[in-house]
């Protein structure tokens, strides 16, 4: 599996999202489908993308019992997408599950990646909110090991966590990295982010970004500027 940038599509409507993907001509870039558009147009948008030939990781994030989760990855395999997600949270039982409903009758599946601690829980937040007295960077490698052990394809992490992910639960466990931006770009609500160029050089295997994209005056321009400093 080679190291690819994901565009992060977060349009809430389906012509916002077709105007920004007709612009690609040539190469069709790996996108990120969220929650936003999801729920506002559909699996019909997650047909089109995919028939416009574009790979998809559907951000949906999951968590549920273990039966519920089952049966919706079924549903989202169905929709030939390359990638999905839930949270390490649901438990390994709910992991484990969520593999058997992915895996289609013969054998194939989208690749699986479980979300730890979100980033946008404080290690405070954790304790005095989650009553959960560890470092956080403990429970997010617990968590990431979980997900392993359950047979999950990799994480969503900050680049900056990539090197230490690998070495708990091995190399060619995935890691799945937002907040990235160009070197002098515009950083957002992003707070701990690095360029692609130092994605690649601390180990992701695929960067996931948006609004450099989204939002650049050129997103092609952008987006190949993405690929020449992560991908090649
Ligand atoms: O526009 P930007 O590059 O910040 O978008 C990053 C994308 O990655 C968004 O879709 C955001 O929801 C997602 N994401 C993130 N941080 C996480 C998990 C997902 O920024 N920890």
């Amino acid at each position: 599996m080679g190291k690819d940038v994901i565009i992060a599509c977060d349009f809430s409507s389906r012509q916002q999202t077709i105007d920004f993907l007709n612009k690609f001509k040539d190469k069709k870039p790996f996108v990120k489908i969220g929650m936003e558009l999801f729920y506002a147009e559909g699996a019909e948008m997650v047909r089109e993308i995919k028939q416009m030939g574009h790979k998809i990781f559907l951000d949906l994030k999951l968590c549920d019992i273990p039966n519920t989760v089952k049966k919706t990855m079924k549903v989202l395999s169905s929709l030939d997408i390359d990638m999905c997600n839930l949270h390490a949270f649901g438990t390994k039982a709910m992991m484990e599950a969520a593999i058997e409903g992915l895996t289609r009758p013969d054998g194939t599946r989208p690749l699986l990646i479980a979300v730890t601690q979100l980033t946008s829980t404080s290690e405070e937040r954790m304790k005095t909110d989650l009553l959960i007295n560890e470092s956080l960077d403990k429970v997010v490698m617990h968590y990431a090991h979980n997900a392993m052990e359950s047979g999950l394809d990799g994480v969503v992490c900050s680049p900056l966590e990539a090197g230490k992910v690998k070495s708990v639960c091995g190399e060619s466990f995935l890691t799945v990295t937002p907040g990235v931006r160009f070197e002098g770009g515009d950083i957002g609500d992003q707070v701990r982010i690095t360029t692609p160029a130092k994605a690649k050089e601390l180990g992701s295997d695929y960067i996931v970004v948006g609004r450099p994209i989204t939002a650049a005056e050129n997103p092609v321009t952008a987006y190949e500027r993405c690929v020449r400093e992560f991908a090649e």
